[in-house]
């Protein structure tokens, strides 16, 4: 899809972030751009933003609606094209809520909740929109969908577990979806980013009250620990452009990365442990010895060319820095007297 201008985005998780990003991007190219969202005050902030931005307020739609809930998404699928004249040419699923901690403390709440919103809405919205797109505009104009998923789709930690999963089903979602819009002349794209520098790190404080009962230990500390990572992500309107460039140049999977040889390297990596599995056990451990030492000898590399060009940032690691001092995040819940204790803040 190249030819934006007049037509119908629709953004879910429009009012913050990622989504907010993509809303600015595909709005400065003359789309008429809905936001979907489930606060009210941070939609009233980012339409205020977008015309900011230089968004014509008469083409900006802001829709408070809890995307998981199928009724409500459907009411807002008719606003937009009541007010709009059409269902979305390009629609963006990029809604999301994150949970750490783990996965054998997890209750059906952290399931719920972070399923409902990271696959459930992106199920809901794809099925709500496709009919209406294919029967608005195949083989007339183009039209594309896309969904923000994450790195965390290509691999599970014990501490990701609701979260990996459910963008790991995204991921795989997405690539049937590429396949099935090919004879209605459109596509999907699925964006993969690491790290994004937005508010995610405050999702558990707009946690639904009939899902707060986690297995997990959140705090004030766990948040602002979150967030000082996310502070580091790359900015959304640029993640708003390489999503674009994803999209005009019709790739089904977007990486975008500020370390691309280090992102590759370890998605060959995890594609090479998986096809590893083929060998016997002792074959394995030694490719995975091999592997491990040439993921260090990278980093390294990388930490010296950093320090002769006077780059005074921490070498690159595979996790997160943690802050000094930071409360650890991805911990149980410190009652539940039945997880090990090296996997609660109260040892
Ligand atoms: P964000 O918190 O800034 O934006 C997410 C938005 O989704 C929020 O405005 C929130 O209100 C909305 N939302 C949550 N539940 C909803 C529901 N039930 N109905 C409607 N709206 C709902 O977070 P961010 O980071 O911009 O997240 C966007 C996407 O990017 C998510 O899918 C996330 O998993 C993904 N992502 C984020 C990364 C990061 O480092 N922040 C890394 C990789 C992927």
């Amino acid at each position: 899809m190249r030819d934006f201008k007049g037509k119908i985005v629709f953004v879910t998780g429009g009012a913050s972030g990622a989504g907010l990003g993509q809303a600015k991007v595909f709005g400065r190219e003359g789309m008429k751009v809905a936001i979907a969202d489930v606060r009210a005050d941070a939609l009233e902030n980012a339409k205020k933003e977008l015309i900011a931005f230089g968004i014509p307020e008469k083409d900006i739609l802001p829709l408070k609606v809890d995307l998981t809930n199928r009724a409500e998404y459907t009411a807002a699928a008719d606003k937009v094209e009541e007010v709009f004249g059409g269902p979305p040419h390009l629609l963006i699923q990029t809604a999301g809520v994150n949970s750490f901690g783990p996965v054998e403390a997890s209750t059906f709440d952290d399931f719920d909740w972070v399923m409902g919103v990271c696959l459930n809405h992106v199920v809901n919205g794809l099925l709500i929109f496709v009919p209406r797109m294919i029967k608005a505009y195949a083989h007339k104009t183009e039209f594309w969908v896309a969904t923000t998923s994450s790195m965390g789709a290509f691999m599970a930690g014990s501490g990701t577990g609701p979260y990996s999963a459910s963008k790991a089903a995204v991921n795989n979602l997405m690539y049937s979806y590429a396949e099935a819009l090919k004879p209605y002349g459109a596509g999907a794209t699925v964006l993969c980013p690491g790290n994004i520098n937005s508010n995610i790190g405050n999702a558990e404080k707009f946690r639904p009250a009939n899902l707060r009962n986690t297995g997990y230990h959140v705090s004030e500390g766990t948040m602002a620990h979150l967030r000082s990572i996310h502070a580091t992500g790359i900015d959304p309107v640029e993640l708003g452009e390489i999503l674009k460039e994803g999209i005009e140049n019709g790739r089904i999977l977007v990486l975008p990365d500020h370390t691309p040889e280090l992102r590759a390297q370890q998605l060959r990596g995890l594609n090479e442990t998986i096809e590893d599995y083929t060998l016997t056990g002792a074959e394995r451990a030694a490719k995975a010895a091999k592997r491990a030492e040439e993921m260090q000898k990278m980093f390294a590399e990388m930490a010296k060319a950093a320090k002769e060009r006077g780059d005074d940032a921490p070498p690159p690691t595979m996790g997160w820095a943690v802050p000094e001092g930071a409360e650890p995040f991805g911990m149980a819940r410190d009652d539940l007297d039945w997880i090990d204790s090296s996997k609660k803040l109260q040892k």
